[in-house]
């Protein structure tokens, strides 16, 4: 029997997961990281401890399994994606990467618009500038640290940076890639045009490849670390987003996945490099060859529920907090969340929104605001679903759940309810990292392709029906929820940057 490693470097931790030929999982383990935030908007983390963790991640994963280094026969990685890991020309890290949920870098968004022209922005890479993408940390970096662009030989993302200290290679998966913005969405290549309007040289970046496709093998160095056999074959992979994708088989028009995990995200596959034409949805490359897709994407989701118990409720468990929240009818008797505890992407591309309870009353208790926030993240994901209706993809013929958030049956169920979907669950609940492991098998040959894979392994478990008694509640709440930032868009922006 062959076995297959899918690596996870996310932003919480980074996590090693091992399947058989059957698409089994057989172990996974992982290991925390750290984050900072050395100023407010900042958000950046160590890529050395990312290397630390994946090796220690690996080690006991194999431990877990009972099989030995030499039975992995490919390796595929995942990791958050967009952050900026910049390496001199011997490898060394030169600077704390700046992650995706960094939102210090609206200035830069607006120059890279101005130097380009925003629509022929759109038309090359499929987006507008973000502050969450990689293209404007890169200027910011030449800007405040010019000593350290000055030493800059490669950029990586966090799942390249690893896949250098595994194979010694510089390569990047074309899902990732897109997710630079400095790519040319069409050619699912870099864009000569953006990189020479930004004056970033072409030879800092890595060679792309598709998900499936091997970018090198395991070095002696790396295998002494992790217990992986020297020369196993370690394929592209995917950005966290694709590779998730994948891991629920969300690989074909029609099958949307619903990911409700730190972040929120709605993802379409589209069978050719379409355009959302205002760049509101993010168009990247999926990790199927040939393939791309649309997604949206709130930076608070579970996040969200997760800041709400950590601060307000820190002594009592998620289960007693969701317990009390379904006491609580549909609408929270008029109590809204504004999830933007972040900053937002999709609707509101705003690094100032902010997040908000709005509509207290003395009648409101702690189950109210627990409800507030499960149904305010299902609004602010319902905003980006009505974008993936209306981009013309043909019908949705079923919505896949998944990521911590999705677990619970009653945010399941006001999901269910506000978006007026069924929404299924699978029996995959690893995520991207499954996804990453499957890539590898299929680059390996044990799977013809990324859907037979999908096919073979991935199963429907479960089904939520939106409530008939919750749709027009949900309705009316959602339609004062759609008023709110608007109202307050002026508001967050003069509170500015502040902490
Ligand atoms: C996607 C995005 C996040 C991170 C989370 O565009 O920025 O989902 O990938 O890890």
């Amino acid at each position: 029997m062959a076995y297959f490693l899918g690596i996870d470097t996310s932003t919480t931790g980074s996590k090693a997961l091992v399947i058989n030929e059957r698409g089994e999982v057989v172990a996974v383990a992982s290991s925390p990281h750290t984050l900072q935030t050395p100023r407010p908007l900042w958000s950046e983390q160590d890529p050395r401890e990312w290397w630390r963790a994946v090796a220690a991640s690996i080690r006991a994963a194999l431990e877990q399994a009972g099989i030995g280094g030499d039975e992995i026969a490919a390796v595929g990685l995942t990791g958050q994606m967009h952050g900026l890991v910049l390496l001199d020309d011997e490898g060394n890290v030169l600077r704390p990467a700046i992650l995706w949920n960094d939102q210090r870098t609206q200035r830069q968004c607006d120059e890279i618009h101005a130097r380009i022209g925003k629509e022929r922005f759109i038309q090359i890479t499929g987006n507008v500038a973000l502050p969450g993408f990689t293209a404007p940390k890169i200027l910011w970096v030449k800007e405040h640290e010019p000593e350290v662009y000055a030493r800059a030989k490669h950029i990586l993302l966090p799942k390249d940076y690893i896949r250098y200290k595994l194979t010694g290679e510089y390569a990047m998966d074309k899902a990732d890639g897109a997710g630079t913005v400095l790519f040319d969405l069409r050619s699912r290549d870099w864009s000569d045009e953006v990189l020479a309007a930004l004056e970033i040289p072409r030879a800092w970046m890595p060679k792309t490849f598709e998900g499936t496709e091997f970018t090198g093998s395991v070095t002696e160095e790396a295998a002494q670390l992790t217990g992986l056999h020297v020369g196993t074959p370690v394929a592209a992979g995917g950005g966290d987003q694709a590779a998730g994708a994948v891991g629920v088989g969300a690989v074909e028009p029609g099958i949307v996945g619903l990911t409700v995990g730190t972040s929120g995200v709605v993802f379409a596959t589209t069978p050719s490099a379409l355009i959302e034409p205002e760049g509101r949805l993010h168009a990247f490359c999926h990790a199927v060859p040939g393939l791309w897709h649309f997604m949206g994407v709130m930076l608070s989701a579970a996040g969200s529920l997760q800041w709400y118990r950590d601060t307000l409720a820190p002594d009592v468990s998620f289960d007693e907090l969701l317990k009390e929240a379904e006491s609580i009818p549909a609408g929270s008797e008029g109590l809204q969340f504004l999830p933007y505890l972040s900053g937002e992407r999709t609707p509101h591309p705003d690094p100032l929104a902010r997040g908000a309870f709005i509509g207290l009353t003395v009648r409101h208790r702690r189950a109210h605001m627990t409800r507030a926030v499960l149904e305010g993240v299902a609004f602010g994901l319902k905003d980006s679903f009505t974008l993936i209706q209306n981009a013309g993809l043909g019908e949705i013929t079923q919505v896949r759940a998944s990521g911590g958030g999705a677990k619970g049956a009653l945010w399941r169920q006001i999901l269910a309810s506000v978006l007026e979907a069924e929404l299924v669950t699978v029996n995959t609940t690893e995520g991207a990292a499954y996804g990453a492991a499957l890539l590898a098998g299929i680059g390996a040959g044990a799977w013809a392709d990324v859907l037979s894979a999908s096919l073979a392994c991935i199963k429907i478990t479960g089904s939520t029906q939106p409530d008939a008694s919750q749709v027009d509640v949900y309705r009316q709440a959602y339609s004062i929820y759609q008023d709110l930032y608007p109202a307050l868009k002026s508001s967050f922006s003069r509170m500015g940057g502040t902490a």
